[in-house]
Order: C-alpha cells, then structure tokens, then sequence
C-alpha cells in the first residue's frame, strides 16, 4: 500500500487498478453523487474512471485523488485529494465519501491534509476548491480547512461558488 498522507484518524493512499468496485459503490449511492451528478453506471465505467482519469495524475503530478480509509480499522471510506486541470491551470481539491461516514469530520480532515501536503511537500502556489451554491456541506469543508471564498463562477455547465489556498509558504 502506497500511504501518502497520514493524519491522526485517516490515511490517504493511492488508488490501484484493483480499486474500480470502491469507486463504483460510492457513486452508486444517489445522494452522494446529488450534487457531482456523475453516476457511475456499472463497473466497467469506475474501470474506466480510475484507468483514464485517477491513475494517469499520479504518474504526471506527483498527486492526485486518493483514497481514505480509516486508521482504526483500515475501511475504505471515499476519496479526496489534488487534481490537475491543465485547461483551466488550477489544481483542485475534491473530496468524496461514504454516506455512512458523513458528519465526523473525516471530509475536513483529509481536505485539510491535502491542502498542507500540496503547500508543504509539492510546493504548488495555489489550489482551488469549488462546490454548487447548494451543496452546504461541501462549502462548509471548504471553509473549516482554511480557503477563503473567491468568485462565482459557471463551470462545466453548473454553477459553482469557487474558494482558494495560497501557499503560506512561499514567499511573495
Ligand atoms: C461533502 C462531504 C464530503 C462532507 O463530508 P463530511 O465528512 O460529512 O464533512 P465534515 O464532517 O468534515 O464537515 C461537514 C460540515 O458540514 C455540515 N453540514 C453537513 N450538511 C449540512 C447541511 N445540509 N446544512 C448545513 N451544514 C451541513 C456539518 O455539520 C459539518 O460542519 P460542522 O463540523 O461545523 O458541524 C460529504 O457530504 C460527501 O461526500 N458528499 C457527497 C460528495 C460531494 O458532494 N463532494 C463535494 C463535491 S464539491
């Protein structure tokens, strides 16, 4: 197992080829996908998914969406983690879990960690997180790690209220 982040309830490690049904079951739940709308049809697709889209980032950034499971007993509970998007030359923060683990603060606290591993060990300058106007949990998340609120903006055809990170640690 590749751990890359740790924090004191979670880890966060790389997604393997052999990861497809974790990804599969989290977006079957509708009510974890209310506000992504990206349903994951079958098993094929989370193949598809973590083939084309997961697995390449790593090898490219050096980061990545990774999966989070909990210390205690090693659980998969959903993903977060660092997105390249070259065509809009941001790096996101995203995050994703089981709906049976929401409100334990295990959202803020991998977003958090990501965030600080970005800043701290990648060096990058800034990082964005965006939710729609409605998803309140999510700009909650976004708030409690420390991003600060930027624009409203449309992004891929949904309307979305768009935070930022600027690196502590460099200077300016
Ligand atoms: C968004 C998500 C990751 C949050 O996960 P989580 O582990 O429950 O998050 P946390 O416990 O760290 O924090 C959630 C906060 O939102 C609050 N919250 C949750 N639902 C809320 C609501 N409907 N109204 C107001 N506050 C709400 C919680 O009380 C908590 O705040 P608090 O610590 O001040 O009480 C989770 O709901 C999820 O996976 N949603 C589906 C995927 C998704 O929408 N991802 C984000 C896409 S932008």
């Amino acid at each position: 197992m590749n751990i890359v982040i740790e924090t004191q309830r979670l880890i966060l490690r790389t997604f393997t080829s052999a990861d497809a049904h974790l990804i599969y079951e989290l977006n079957k739940d509708p009510d974890v996908i209310r506000y992504t709308m990206d349903p994951v049809k079958h098993l094929e697709q989370a193949v598809e998914i973590l083939e084309k889209t997961i697995l390449p980032q790593y090898a490219l950034y050096n980061h990545g969406r990774w999966a989070v499971q909990t210390k205690s007993d090693m659980q998969f509970i959903g993903w977060c983690g660092l997105k390249a998007r070259p065509e809009r030359k941001e790096i996101d923060l995203g995050y994703r879990f089981l709906k049976e683990t929401w409100g334990k603060g295990y959202a803020t606290e991998a977003a958090a960690a990501s965030l600080n591993y970005g800043f701290a060990k990648l060096n990058l300058p800034r990082i964005v997180g965006r939710a729609m106007p409605e998803n309140i949990a999510s700009l909650k998340v976004l708030e409690k790690c420390g991003m600060k609120y930027y624009c409203d903006e449309i992004v891929d055809g949904h309307p979305a209220k768009t935070y930022e990170a600027i690196n502590p640690f460099i200077n300016r």
